[in-house]
C-alpha cells in the first residue's frame, strides 16, 4: 500500500513523555536536515548533556505542555506549547521517517484540540521552512510578522515568521 495512504490509517496519539522517549528524541533532533530547516536549534545538538538538561528542565515546569507523537506505537516525536513573554507558544519536532505523510499537521491539531484550547496563541518558523510553515497554516494559523533573529543552525541571521491561530480560526 503506498506510504501516504498507510500513514493516513496508522493510528497517531499524544501521551505525555517518559525517560525511554529521550533518547529518541535526542536521535531525531540530531537529524541534519532537521536542524537545517528547523534553524533556531540548541547551539550543539550533539551535546546529549545539554540535551538532557534542557529535558529536565522543560518536563518539570508547569507551563510547559508536552506530547509525544506516537504513530502506531513508534514514537514519531513531540509536539509542545510555551509561553513566550506570557503568550503561548507551539512547536514540534518529527523524525524524518515519519515526514511527509501528514503526521505533524494530525498531531499538531489534535494537541490543539485537546491540550492546549489557549488563544490566540503563536508559532515561530524560519521563513524558509516552507513545510513547517503549512503544518500550521494547515491547522489555520495565519502570518502576522516577520523579523530577523540568530539561528544556530545557519551561524547567521535569517527570516523568521510569527503565525497566530485566533479563536474563530
Ligand atoms: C516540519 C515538520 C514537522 C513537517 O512534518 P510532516 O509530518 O512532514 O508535515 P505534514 O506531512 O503534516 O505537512 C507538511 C506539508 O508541507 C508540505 N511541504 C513539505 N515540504 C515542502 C516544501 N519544501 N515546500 C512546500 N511545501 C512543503 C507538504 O506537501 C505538506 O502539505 P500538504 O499536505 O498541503 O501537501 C517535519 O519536517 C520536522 O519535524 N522537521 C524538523 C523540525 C522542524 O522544522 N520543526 C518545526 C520548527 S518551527
Amino acid at each position: 500500500m503506498h506510504e501516504v495512504v498507510k500513514a493516513l490509517q496508522a493510528e497517531l496519539s499524544l501521551r505525555p513523555v517518559i525517560a525511554d522517549d529521550l533518547p529518541v528524541f535526542f536521535a531525531q533532533q540530531l537529524e541534519p536536515e532537521a536542524i537545517f530547516m528547523a534553524a533556531f536549534t540548541a547551539k550543539d545538538p550533539s551535546d546529549r548533556a545539554a540535551f538532557d538538561d534542557h529535558w529536565r528542565r522543560i518536563l518539570a515546569d508547569p507551563t510547559i505542555i508536552i506530547r509525544a507523537v506516537v504513530l502506531d506505537g513508534q514514537i514519531a516525536g513531540s509536539v509542545l506549547s510555551y509561553e513566550e513573554e506570557g503568550q503561548p507558544e507551539v512547536s514540534y519536532w518529527l523524525g524524518k521517517a515519519f515526514w511527509g505523510k501528514g503526521v505533524a499537521t494530525r498531531a499538531l491539531a489534535e494537541f490543539l484540540a485537546r491540550h492546549n484550547p489557549k488563544r490566540p496563541i503563536y508559532a515561530r518558523v524560519a521563513a524558509d521552512n516552507l513545510a513547517s510553515r503549512r503544518v500550521l497554516e494547515k491547522c489555520g494559523f495565519t502570518v502576522i510578522g516577520e523579523g530577523r533573529g540568530f539561528a544556530n543552525a545557519r551561524s547567521a541571521e535569517i527570516d523568521e515568521l510569527l503565525l497566530e491561530l485566533t479563536a474563530s480560526a
